[in-house]
């Protein structure tokens, strides 16, 4: 694996935030050919939350896409079982779109008032940048955030697969994320604030860990239901609904469904939709930083998140 470890000694040339379409707004940078800026100025001057609103929030790579199946599977469970659910057809992505990639980027105005209850939504934007109607209603958010050397590698990975560039250095990549140079970071900025109102307003904002997810699937799956209003029965515990849940949304069971394999969804950039699905691992970037590269993100996140009780 020598090959692959970042030195953080490249001689290639770097990528520009800019040849990325990163922009720098509102104090975070946007991955603007994926969310536009107007969309996001729009998502904020109209969106309407309801109470009743699920909103699935999250940095790209810190596991999106598995969280969305098992909100989508859970809240949805009484009408469909698992052998008819939409998610043997479509993209998790498909089923809960995001406001700045996909509702406000196609309209600037959309009508979501026609959305069955509870509307389910998804956003990679940070805490301070949401409609603020979002803030001042009763509505759930669910934030899920990974390790930030997991992260990288797997931004890496899909940055190179979205954009064609095959030849990127990964200590290019390691080096933005390092300053917060990436897409929706920093990476310190938008965890702490769903952290800190997590804290503030914990049955408004639920803050999950892939490595938790991962570790006790049962007890972080029970959890994510019941916090969204859908808690499982004795009965359906006892009948094993949780376990089929956790199965079906699994990494393997995902990744080797055809509309995940072949498929890609409409209007999007994202050439494919198995870019979604890599390994699937907790600690895959032993394999690609060394540890000069580990002590300096950790030192750049101690220093960070030092006046917090956040931690990584
Ligand atoms: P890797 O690149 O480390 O494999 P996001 O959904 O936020 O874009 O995150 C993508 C990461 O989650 C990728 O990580 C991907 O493989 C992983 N992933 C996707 N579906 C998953 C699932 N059902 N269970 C666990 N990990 C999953």
């Amino acid at each position: 694996m020598e090959s692959k470890k970042s030195s953080l000694a490249s001689s290639t040339p770097n990528i520009s935030p800019s040849a990325q379409g990163l922009t720098q707004f509102q104090g975070f940078w946007i991955p603007t050919l994926i969310a536009p800026i107007s969309s996001i100025i729009s998502f904020q001057k109209y969106f309407q939350a309801l109470d009743e609103d699920i909103i699935v929030a999250s940095k790209p790579k810190a596991g999106t896409t598995w969280l969305k199946a098992l909100v989508f599977t859970i809240v949805n469970r009484h009408s469909y079982k698992l052998s008819n659910t939409p998610l043997n057809s479509a993209n998790p992505h498909q089923l809960i779109s995001h406001f700045e990639i996909k509702f406000y980027k196609e309209n600037l105005n959309p009508d979501l008032s026609k959305i069955p209850s509870p509307r389910l939504f998804s956003t990679h934007l940070p805490y301070p940048m949401l409609a603020d109607s979002i803030k001042r209603s009763n509505c759930r958010i669910v934030y899920i955030t990974r390790n930030p050397f997991d992260i990288v590698v797997s931004s890496w990975h899909f940055i190179k697969g979205v954009h064609n560039l095959p030849d990127w250095p990964l200590e290019d990549c390691f080096e933005m994320f390092c300053r917060g140079e990436e897409s929706y970071g920093p990476f310190w900025e938008h965890a702490l604030g769903y952290w800190n109102m997590s804290m503030e307003k914990p049955s408004n904002i639920l803050f999950m860990r892939y490595e938790e997810l991962k570790e006790d699937p049962v007890a972080q799956t029970k959890r994510l239901a019941e916090f969204l209003g859908f808690p499982f029965s004795i009965e359906e515990e006892k009948t094993g609904v949780v376990n089929q849940i956790i199965d079906f949304c699994s990494f393997n069971h995902l990744k080797e469904l055809e509309v995940n394999k072949t498929g890609k969804m409409p209007r999007s950039i994202i050439p494919s939709n198995k870019l979604f699905f890599r390994s699937g691992k907790v600690g895959d970037y032993i394999n690609y930083l060394s540890p000069t590269a580990v002590e300096l993100l950790s030192n750049v996140l101690k220093e960070k998140l030092s006046e917090s009780s956040l931690t990584f």
